[in-house]
């Protein structure tokens, strides 16, 4: 149970991006452990890969390409059963798109040292000026290639030190996040490997040593673990093991040997019983990825390549049309509410099955937003088509790099939450929501309609919207979990909200629907006295959304007339609540925000009771049946 525990922490740790690393000695195949076990890390990343190999009296021998380890495994065949050391890596591009140039590993200018990286360096900027003003070239756009340099940079300017302490002195010069493996060509028996805000481990077997970005690759060779800690770096040799030390101090560390007790299956999952509860987690890390370089907050500014190159074009549109299917439709709602109330343009919300057969009118004027996870579903890009042949302007916002419909837009916002694998779309949604913040805020800016305090205010409670969506994580967890199960059995559930928040209730509706079978309409509060409310007795599960700030008022009439027809309701309320609470059956409290920002907040515990629900009914919560992650057809 402990290493369970210990496993689950690692993965709670806000991780700074996705990529997976994989390094290895002994005595095996280094090629074929190394391929198989980025196989096991692609869910981490899958646009570009690479491995490097060594040995005595030998250079680097290496492969890099844009596309997925298969891709990789098909170059680079021949290097099989010739090596015993060597690392690869699967990546999810931040800095500069998946390519081949800027696939990992990274060479250094003398070509002796390579590097892998899962991570950002945030001055990366600074040091390559430094790094360029004394002779050093770069071929690629990453923050990768910087540090490999410093590495050798240091290496030139103190001849007298080794290659591990020249690592060290350069991971002090940075600041990000990062797991790193490096090796030296001259060094060919050792692997270098550093750890800060990404999570590392390092497999110990007999007379072979394994490295990787968490346990899978390694689990059917060894049982025994160290989980590098934060700020630390080891030297592995098969010569002397492995030896710990912390980066700043270069203090030797005694490691803490782990038993991996979990299945391979249960380690890919990190240790949750399913991706889509994973995911949910890693909401409060998907959503820093997705503001990351993009919210400055001390500079007072949003900084959004796609719209502030296009922001005349954007801010002289007569309106914006935003296109988009299932969940990341709901996104799109919400997305007009935004841009309607910050940027005042005029927005319409198309599910694009129905754009693409309606003779649409569209001019050069209008600017579409494309929302799509996958970035490859059929109707949203049959849509795009058709709005980009009559002239629009298409803005996409995907989550998967390089994606066909990221590829066929005028400009756009990746959201960077990581590969999304549980079927029901859940920390995609909430990025997509943090991306649609960002572009209402900074139009609303640029065009005037937002005042600067305003602006600041916003983006201010925008930047600490994360803390908050770890607070409802583990606020509402078990609370959530318990209430699930009193809902097993019911046939029917209602999602009710309103204002920003009746797509949050439309959002919590499908979640239920996709994953647990149970049929849940969401409506906007209001409207239930329109048709729903005839449905409602003492077996009908109503979900209110009723945070202070939206409407508050109005919901409370809406709650009394459930109330007086015996409905069960589940209230999600600011913390503190106390009108719309003493008429519930069910509380579920989440922190106060603008409410602009607030279907960030209800709907994490509206996809822990989906998920719950489902779980207890005995369904496929990452597949569930009928559906698919990404819907080529139409
Ligand atoms: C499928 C998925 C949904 C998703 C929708 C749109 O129906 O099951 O979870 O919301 O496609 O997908 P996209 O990748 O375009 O966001």
């Amino acid at each position: 149970m402990l290493i369970i525990l210990n496993i689950f922490a690692t993965n709670l740790i806000p991780i700074k991006n996705m990529c997976g690393i994989v390094g290895y000695t002994g005595f095996q195949d280094a090629y074929e452990v190394i391929i198989n076990g980025l196989r096991r890390l692609e869910y981490r990343g899958y646009d570009s890969a690479g491995i490097v190999l060594d040995k005595e009296h030998s250079s680097f021998q290496f492969a890099k390409t844009k596309g997925k380890v298969d891709d990789l495994a098909a170059i680079s065949e021949n290097f099989k059963g010739k090596f015993n050391i060597g690392m690869g890596h699967t990546r999810w591009a931040t800095h500069g798109v998946p390519s081949n140039t800027n696939a990992h590993p990274h060479l250094s200018n003398n070509k002796k040292i390579a590097l892998i990286h899962n991570g950002i360096i945030e001055n990366y900027d600074t040091i390559k000026t430094m790094l360029a003003e004394k002779g050093y070239t770069f071929q690629s756009e990453t923050d990768t290639e910087v540090l490999v340099n410093l590495i050798e940079y240091f290496m030139n300017k103190n001849p007298e030190i080794d290659f591990p302490t020249a690592v060290r002195y350069a991971l002090n010069e940075v600041h990000g996040a990062y797991a790193i493996t490096v090796m030296h060509d001259d060094f060919p028996g050792i692997l270098v490997v550093g750890r800060l805000g990404s999570p590392l481990a390092i497999g110990l077997g007999e007379n072979e040593y394994f490295i990787a970005s968490d346990a899978s690759p390694f689990v059917e060779f060894t049982k025994e673990a160290v989980y590098l800690e934060e700020g630390h770096m080891a030297t592995i040799s098969l010569e002397k093991g492995v030896d710990i030390r912390t980066i700043t101090e270069n203090e030797k560390i005694i490691p803490e040997i782990q038993e991996l007790k979990l299945s391979l299956e249960q380690i890919e999952k990190g240790g949750y019983e399913h991706f889509m509860l994973k995911e949910i987690f890693e909401q409060p890390k998907s959503i820093q990825d997705t503001l990351r370089g993009r919210l400055l907050v001390n500079e007072g500014i949003i900084k959004m390549a796609g719209i502030w190159d296009n922001l005349e074009k954007i801010n002289q549109a007569k309106r914006i049309i935003i296109i988009a299917c299932g969940t990341s439709w709901h996104a799109g709602l919400i997305g007009e509410y935004l841009i309607e109330e910050f940027a005042r343009i005029p927005v319409e919300v198309e599910y694009a099955s129905e754009f693409r057969y309606r003779n649409p009118i569209i001019t050069d004027k209008d600017i579409v937003i494309a929302i799509s996870q996958s970035g490859e579903t059929a109707d949203t890009m049959a849509a795009l088509k058709l709005a980009k042949e009559k002239g629009a302007f298409i803005y996409g916002i995907c989550n998967v790099v390089d994606s066909s419909i990221a590829r066929i837009t005028d400009a756009g916002s990746y959201t960077h939450a990581g590969p999304e694998i549980g079927v029901a779309s859940t920390k995609a949604f909430t990025a997509q929501l943090a991306i649609l913040s960002l572009i209402a805020l900074k139009l609303g800016k640029h065009n005037g309609n937002l005042s600067n305090q305003e602006f600041m205010k916003l983006i201010t409670e925008l930047d600490h919207l994360l803390q908050k969506v770890e607070q409802v994580l583990q606020s509402t967890h078990e609370i959530v979990k318990e209430m699930a199960k009193d809902f097993v059995d019911v046939q029917n559930f209602l999602y009710l909200g309103r204002g920003y928040n009746f797509p949050t209730a439309l959002e919590g509706a499908l979640k239920l629907k996709e994953i647990s079978y149970i049929h849940a309409e969401g409506y906007p509060a209001a409207e239930m006295k329109h048709g729903p409310i005839a449905l409602i007795d003492e077996n009908m599960p109503i979900v209110i959304i009723a945070p202070k700030q939206g409407h508050y008022d109005k919901i409370v009439s809406n709650v009394q007339e459930i109330k007086a027809r015996k409905g069960k309701i589940i209230a999600l309320v600011n913390k503190g609540d106390v009108q719309v609470s003493s008429m519930a059956d069910y509380v579920i409290e989440f922190p106060e925000t603008s409410e602009c920002f607030s279907p960030i907040l209800a709907s994490v515990p509206l996809q822990l009771l989906a998920y719950y629900v489902a779980v207890y009914r005995g369904a496929n919560v990452d597949q569930p049946r009928n559906l698919a992650k990404s819907v080529t057809v139409e």
